[in-house]
């Protein structure tokens, strides 16, 4: 089947679209002082994609719906062997399917496995600059720990072991969330990192929580290797979701794996079932959707293309590195020598673009570094940079 990414669905306007990310850029600008923002932004920002779901998902859909009937639902076992299929075929990993437990929502599934894990005060360490965490660590009364990752001064990052360590010999430290592969930074990490954490991390007693919502969503090239399979499953907790993949995110269907016989959860803390529609997705997501996979994949690798492509003529300047995971392409417009508020005016007020700000994410060079979600037609993304560059073109 033919699949089709260059659609552009009016995500604003359109009925039966509550889509967050183009209805609510406010938060963005109040992070960055932004009084009022032109009416035509483009939303760059936030990871969801603007790409139907794959239409198998959508034809099982359309039959649940037809069935009519949406009351209390369980979780049948055809759920359990959708989600290890999945990942025995497209990652090499196998686990039990009663290893599987369901979150509504990958926050959810974290401040809860904090919750359960750890105890009032203690320190649960991330690599940082690093997508949003902080709530689900520190509103359950945790520290959030910041291990800086190393920048090469080109927005590529890696990991700085003697630091991981200093913290993880703190023994007020008891967990850590990897993020893998990396949001914001767009690193996967290789075998000899994941081990390296691993080891580390149980040397001194460190639960592992790895976060691994954006391991489908790889560029070209590049391979994923889940910390389970690299590290075995000893004090490790997985996060898996079809919410990235799949652009399913509003579904809030997450399912954790824990291996170890040791750490299993007894209740997940749950009062709530999941709605038909989230089993009924993650069951066809995970056996009919590797085609669309394949081809969203495909797709991304060409919007980055394009867009560093049009980067590097036109605003040359820029300093960014290429993603090895995810869809998101980080730009550093600080070699621009411009003051952060001048660099704001231009891309959000002036050019209309919405962004995620480095504020966004542990203050990574604050409101120089800008991250652009790519994961909206091509005519989309190309269309943002060129408003930016229109913006930028006095100072080339
Ligand atoms: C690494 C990572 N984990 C979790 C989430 C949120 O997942 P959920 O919508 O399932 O809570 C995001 C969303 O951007 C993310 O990037």
């Amino acid at each position: 089947m033919d699949y089709i990414f260059d659609e552009i669905i009016d995500r604003k306007h359109e009925k039966y679209s509550y889509s967050f990310k183009w209805k609510s850029p406010d938060y963005v600008c109040d992070q960055l002082g932004i009084e009022s923002i032109p009416e035509n932004t483009i939303c760059l920002e936030t990871a969801d994609m603007d790409f139907r779901t794959a239409p198998e998902i959508i034809e099982d859909l359309k039959g649940l719906t037809e069935h009519g009937i949406f009351g209390y639902s369980l979780i049948p076992e055809s759920y359990r062997e959708a989600v290890c299929g999945w990942y025995a075929r497209r990652q090499d990993w196998t686990f039990s399917p009663d290893d599987i437990f369901y979150f509504p929502g990958t926050h959810e599934a974290i401040a809860q496995l904090v919750k359960h894990y750890t105890k009032t005060g203690e320190g649960v360490i991330v690599l940082t600059p690093c997508y949003g965490y902080h709530g689900d660590v520190e509103k359950n009364g945790r520290e959030y720990v910041e291990v800086r990752l190393i920048n090469d001064g080109k927005e590529y990052f890696t990991i700085d072991y003697d630091a991981l360590e200093n913290a993880c010999k703190d023994p007020n430290n008891t967990m850590i969330i990897m993020c893998h592969p990396h949001n914001p930074t767009g690193r996967v990490f290789t075998h000899e990192e994941l081990v390296k954490v691993a080891d580390i991390c149980r040397r001194n007693g460190v639960l592992i929580v790895s976060d691994e919502v954006h391991s489908d969503i790889l560029r070209k090239g590049q391979e994923f290797e889940p910390m389970m399979k690299a590290c075995g499953p000893e004090k490790l907790i997985a996060c898996t979701a079809i919410n990235k993949t799949f652009n399913l995110a509003g579904l809030a269907m997450t399912n954790v794996v824990i291996s170890d016989p040791d750490l299993k959860l007894q209740s997940a803390g749950l009062y709530s079932m999941p709605s038909p529609f989230g089993i009924q997705a993650v069951i066809s997501a995970y056996t009919r959707g590797d085609a669309w996979v394949d081809a969203l994949n495909e797709y991304i690798d060409g919007n980055i293309d394009a867009c560093m492509n049009y980067i590097a003529e036109h605003l040359p300047k820029a300093s960014l590195s290429r993603p090895e995971g995810g869809y998101s392409l980080n730009i550093d417009f600080s070699p621009y020598g411009l003051s952060d508020e001048e660099v704001v005016d231009r891309i959000y007020v002036k050019a209309g673009v919405i962004l995620n700000s480095g504020l966004f994410f542990d203050d990574w060079r604050g409101k120089q570094v800008h991250r652009a979600c790519l994961s909206s037609p091509r005519s989309v993304c190309l269309k943002a940079f060129e408003r930016i560059a229109e913006e930028f073109k006095d100072c080339q």
